[in-house]
């Protein structure tokens, strides 16, 4: 943690994340499984609008990307040949008082001594690998002949499909493949709320082009994925791009960029853009025995393509939004007095509820049936929500919790009931400036789709 307001700061987070049904323990009821989590209701929500929006920068939006979806288990020879089995491990370190297993880079050095982090002995063991990949076994037997691993990056179905896609969608280099999918790895110390899970999801570009192009589009994704953070409503100011040196890259990585946010938790990486060179269609090629070239029309040339690949996770880009969501200011109550207001300033773009509707009171039938309307209105171009139930100060302070951008009061001027110009028109209220403005219903539709694109 930076400091103890940022400590706090990230208690009230996730305090709120579990208060209104974001985010909860994986089987908690049973004492819960650490390093897992389940999304509640609106954390579904908000998942679903990120990973969306990805979508349709990455593929929808662009001719030269499409799409796949791959199984989680595959054949255990994709692990041999992109080095997996025998290389992604982390250091690992025993404290032979305490028990803890820790990762080495958790190890404190004091004197160029080293001590436990959580009960200060001196008396650990020397790092040694632990492969992060949770094994298993396919069909009946349970021995060597049967063993695979639940993937730790979705990259692999990429890159053993690569033959197949390009033939399929005739495109031309440079072209790219998206996927998003579950990716697992037994991490040592899951930490940090859902920032280091061992289950989470990945969403993941390989970029396939010719050897010269490489250095180029790696500049260009690191740019467009910038881009991208600051369209779901993250600051540039809270983005930092490490250069990972040369000695921390992967030995076919030609360079490689972290894509950081400032978490109350410190600084830490959401997205890795990584020039990977041919390395890992040169491997399966090797090891399948099986063609991976690409055959260029032109030049009648045949070589295996570069890539470069942007790797963003969700769950950490789902928190990043949250952290950056999440303030507090001052509204007025019911009588006019100033009290704190928990905001959470999602872009509308992936808020989870785009629109709330009220009736101003819910025993006026005329109200409550306008409103229903207008809920009829919206529901099939959005996830709208109708709440009759509290004062309507109350009702909105609920929204403002769950960082709805919008609600909607149906009164008695909707009715026409004071003045005949206002009949058909509502008030619609901005969640961030918490200004009302008149608008007609028939309006709204126009006017939110704008707002929510
Ligand atoms: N495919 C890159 C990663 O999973 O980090």
């Amino acid at each position: 943690m930076n400091s103890k307001a940022d400590a706090q700061r990230m208690e009230k987070i996730v305090s709120l994340c579990k208060r209104r049904g974001f985010i909860f323990q994986s089987s908690e009821i049973y004492g819960g499984l650490n390093g897992l989590w389940d999304y509640g209701p609106l954390g579904v929500e908000l998942k679903r609008n990120l990973k969306s929006y990805w979508w349709r920068a990455m593929v929808h939006e662009r001719d030269d990307v499409v799409g796949m979806d791959g199984s989680i288990l595959m054949n255990r020879a994709v692990w041999k040949a992109s080095g997996h089995e025998d290389t992604f491990s982390d250091p690992m370190v025993d404290c032979r008082v305490c028990k803890s297993r820790l990762r080495a880079d958790q190890v404190i050095e004091k004197k160029g001594v080293r001590q436990c982090p959580n009960c200060g002995s001196k008396d650990l063991t020397e790092p040694r690998p632990f492969n992060l990949m949770f094994k298993t076994y396919v069909g009946a037997t349970e021995d060597e002949s049967s063993l695979t691993y639940l993937r730790p990056e979705t990259a692999q179905s990429i890159f053993t499909q690569f033959k197949n896609i390009l033939e399929v969608s005739r495109k031309k280099l440079p072209f790219g493949i998206a996927q998003i999918g579950k990716a697992f790895r037994n991490e040592i110390n899951a930490r940090n709320f859902t920032f280091r899970s061992r289950e989470f999801e990945q969403m993941e570009l390989e970029y396939f082009c010719r050897a010269e192009e490489g250095m180029n589009l790696l500049e260009y994704w690191k740019e467009e994925r910038l881009k991208f953070y600051e369209n779901i409503g993250i600051s540039r100011e809270k983005l930092h791009v490490l250069t990972v040196p040369n000695e921390e890259r992967a030995f076919y990585s030609k360079g490689t960029y972290d894509i950081e946010y400032d978490f109350p938790f410190g600084r830490q990486e959401l997205e890795g853009v990584a020039y990977r060179t041919d390395y890992d269609l040169s491997q399966h090629q090797k090891a399948s025995g099986k063609s991976l070239e690409y055959f260029d029309e032109e030049t009648k040339q045949r070589f295996i393509p570069h890539v470069v690949e942007p790797s963003a996770g969700v769950d950490r880009t789902v928190l990043a939004v949250i952290c950056e969501a999440y303030a507090e200011d001052e509204a007025p109550d019911e009588k006019g007095k100033m009290e704190t207001r928990i905001v959470l300033r999602f872009h509308p773009r992936i808020a989870p509820i785009k629109c709330a509707v009220f009736p101003l009171l819910k025993n006026k039938e005329p109200l409550v049936a306008k409103a229903k309307e207008i809920v009829d209105l919206l529901r099939p171009h959005m996830l709208v929500f109708y709440d009759e139930s509290g004062a309507i100060g109350r009702r909105y302070r609920r929204q403002d919790e769950i960082g709805t951008p919008f609600c909607i009061t149906v009164d008695f001027e909707t009715l026409g009931e004071r003045d005949a110009k206002l009949r058909d028109t509502v008030t619609l209220r901005d969640r961030d400036s918490m200004k009302q403005e008149r608008v007609k219903i028939s309006d709204l539709l126009e006017l939110l789709s704008l707002r929510i694109a």
